[in-house]
């Protein structure tokens, strides 16, 4: 007999999805993120597919109806007005049909696309992996084209907010050479939601915005934004993640029967061993980011490290070395992932994503993990996200010391991870 509690978190867990449901797209909580966010859709998708496998697919073909004619996929798609929400689109200023924002996030979709494929009624699906293929490698091509300027194997990050590790350590040293002096007043709306202790402080939001302005005097111009942005930060997360998007479609086009495209990928997959030379950080003994303008190590150990596993750059000393500070971390956390490494000063246990576990993070990393003969790592994994989510609820992140909840409820990508992955 199938355990009730399960059922009834099962349960909640649809509920939420259904209730952040917009027709069409999903919000990842109805208050403090009214709109559809890039890499929450994904997750969303893997949520219903246990459920509803014909809404899973339509969630990721809505989110690339917003696609650039240049591959760009925006990290938010403003599908209709909500005055809760700030930076809007009269801020982003796009001027695309619909408003979308200016910048991206990190390109799980291909992954998610690639489930939701193997999982499927191949005959009846197959006409919509045909029409979303395109649209996915377009967007990888963006990245390659735009995101790795010195053909290093990496994703550049352009803005805190891409990575969608908004308030990461990494980001305080480059984000510092932004200048602020011009921001302007503005009204926050995410500290009207949640209290501000778990929020990004007044500082980081000032880099936020000046880089918004930035990209919008460009008139989002990915060229310009490439060449001269003052914010450009090989991120480990989005690298790692992309690798592996690019392994999941490189699945794709075999399955299609690309050859053309399979060989394209391949090139981009040639990278990862580059890749991971560039984002190893000697002092920390970990993978990290890496400020691309001054060439300096990032310094913070973030659960993102951990996604080395989950990109496939194999490594035995390395690999080995990030066991290790998995073991160090969980000796001095209650629950795993935290998303700053609780030895590191700059650790605060409710902020964000400058100590908070995150539900989906725990999947990424715990996915790698187990593709790397990590079983138990996995299994340790999992099992924390599904006990927080069980004793807690559905929340955006956890406190990794008390399991107290942190950020919004309801959250939807919490909601999606537990009925794909966590769920005991
Ligand atoms: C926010 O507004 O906090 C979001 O993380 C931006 O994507």
């Amino acid at each position: 007999m199938s355990n009730p509690s399960t059922d009834s978190l099962d349960q909640q867990a649809r509920d939420i999805l259904i209730g952040n449901d917009r027709g069409g797209y999903t919000v990842p909580n109805g208050r403090v993120y009214p709109f559809q966010w890039n890499w929450d859709s994904a997750f969303v998708a893997l949520g219903f597919a246990t459920f509803d496998p014909d809404r899973a697919w339509r969630e990721v073909e809505t989110l690339f109806a917003a696609q650039w004619p240049d591959g760009f996929l925006p990290h938010i798609v403003f599908w209709k007005e909500d005055a809760g929400y700030f930076p809007g689109p009269q801020v982003w200023a796009s001027g695309r049909t619909p408003p979308t924002s200016g910048i991206t996030q990190p390109p799980v979709a291909a992954s998610v696309v690639r489930q939701l494929w193997e999982g499927a009624d191949q005959v009846a699906f197959r006409p919509r992996l045909e029409a979303l293929f395109p649209k996915l490698l377009a967007w990888h091509r963006w990245f390659h084209r735009f995101r790795d300027p010195q053909k290093k194997g990496v994703v550049v990050a352009m803005h805190p907010w891409e990575t969608g590790r908004d308030n990461s350590a990494e980001w305080d040293a480059p984000a510092s050479a932004v200048d602020v002096s011009q921001v302007g007043a503005y009204q926050r709306r995410d500290t009207s939601h949640l209290d501000q202790s778990m929020r990004p402080t007044k500082l980081d939001y000032d880099r936020y915005l000046a880089l918004v302005q930035y990209g919008r005097a460009t008139g989002w111009n990915h060229q310009t934004i490439t060449d001269t942005n003052p914010f450009r930060v090989a991120d480990v997360g989005m690298t790692m993640i992309l690798l592996r998007a690019n392994h999941d479609l490189l699945a794709l086009a075999q399955a299609l029967g690309r050859r053309v495209e399979a060989e394209e990928i391949q090139t981009w997959l040639d990278l990862a061993p580059a890749a991971g030379d560039y984002l190893w950080d000697e002092r920390l003994n970990a993978y990290g980011s890496r400020d691309l303008i001054t060439g300096q190590a990032c310094g913070a150990l973030t659960s993102a490290s951990f996604l080395a596993f989950y990109g496939r750059v194999r490594h035995p000393v390395r690999d080995r070395a990030m066991l290790a500070h998995a073991e160090r971390i969980a000796g001095r956390v209650g629950r795993m992932v935290p998303s700053l490494d609780p030895d590191d000063p700059r650790f605060e246990p409710m902020r964000y994503w400058r100590g908070p576990v995150w539900a989906v993070v725990n999947y990424l990393v715990g996915t790698g993990l187990a593709d790397a003969g990590q079983a138990d790592w996995a299994e340790k994994i999992r099992r924390d996200t599904g006990e927080l989510i069980a004793t807690t609820g559905f929340h955006e992140a956890y406190d990794p010391l008390t399991s107290a909840p942190s950020g919004g409820d309801d959250f939807s990508w919490t909601a999606a991870i537990w009925l794909h992955w966590a769920r005991r």
